[in-house]
């Protein structure tokens, strides 16, 4: 399995990398690696655990600052609705609209996630996805529409979100995860409407990689964020799985939800 994973440097016969460093690399599942030096990064978390690579400091963090500052550009006072709004992704993007004085509005699934949401994450509000009047609860929770949607879901999530869209909405459309596994929870005759109301409000769609914002972005998200997570502004939520034997199901669990925070899987010390 493809994977990224913070670990050190056991032996190097590179002038860049030394024995004891922690570094950062794509070496896929496993406990021992031989990986190419100009594919290995160093760590650099301003202090923060090393950990906080894979997750807020690393590709996540920054696949939620750039699809933030590139499309969904928050102003101060508009609402921006957050799918998956506990995870890695989603909880740097609400935090991330607060700081430009936009309203956050969290999606998440169960009352522990949207308490720590609300509460934690200093979201000004949040909606239960499970809930029987999901829909009707996020409409109240957007009185005046939602001027950023963040899409991590897709499924029954967007079809809820995209009637409150406003006129000139944002929407970064990041991950459809509830349609990884096979087609999504909303049937495909919903789309003429979608289209609908994507022409009648000019709204702008756009889907993105992070990789796509790396050589324009990367250095101010480190900069920007990095002290922010160090200095306990920037909240973030990791759950670690011990032993590799156990990243199948972590895996798994994550696609429906089991995981809180950045999932993690603890291979050493
Ligand atoms: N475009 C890019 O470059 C890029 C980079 C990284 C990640 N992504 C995407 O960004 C999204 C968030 O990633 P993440 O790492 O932050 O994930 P995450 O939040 O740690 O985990 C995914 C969460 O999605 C929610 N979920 C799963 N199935 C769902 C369903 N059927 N309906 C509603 N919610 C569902 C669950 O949260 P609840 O329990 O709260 O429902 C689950 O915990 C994913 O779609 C991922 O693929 C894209």
């Amino acid at each position: 399995m493809e994977g990224e994973t913070v670990c050190e440097v056991i032996q190097s016969r590179s002038h860049s990398f030394k024995a004891g460093e922690v570094v950062r690399a794509m070496t896929g599942w496993c406990t021992h690696a031989v990986v190419d030096a100009t594919k290995v990064k160093h760590v650099e978390t301003h202090g923060a655990p090393v950990s906080t690579a894979l997750g807020v400091l690393g590709m996540p963090g920054f696949t939620a600052y750039g699809g933030m500052k590139v499309i969904g550009q928050p102003k101060p006072k508009e609402t921006v609705v957050i799918a998956a709004a506990s995870g890695p992704v989603g909880s740097l993007v609400g935090q991330i609209a607060k700081l430009a004085g936009a309203r956050a509005v969290g999606v998440a699934g169960g009352k522990e996630k949207c308490d720590y949401v609300r509460d934690e994450l200093g979201f000004d509000a949040v909606v239960d996805h499970r809930s029987q009047a999901f829909a009707s609860e996020l409409s109240s929770a957007c009185p005046d529409g939602v001027d950023v949607y963040f899409e991590n879901v897709g499924g029954h999530v967007w079809e809820a979100v995209s009637p409150l869209l406003n006129l000139y909405a944002r929407v970064p459309v990041c991950g459809l995860i509830a349609q990884y596994n096979g087609p999504g929870d909303s049937p495909g005759d919903r789309l003429p409407a979608l289209m609908s109301s994507i022409l009648r409000r000019s709204l702008l769609l756009r889907g993105f990689i992070n990789t796509e914002f790396l050589d324009t972005h990367f250095d101010a998200f480190k900069k920007e964020i990095g002290p922010l997570v160090a200095s306990g502004k920037i909240k973030y939520r990791e759950d670690v799985v011990d032993g590799l034997e156990n990243a199948p199901e972590a895996f798994i669990g994550m696609l429906s939800g089991g995981n809180f925070g950045k999932l993690l899987v603890r291979v050493g010390r």
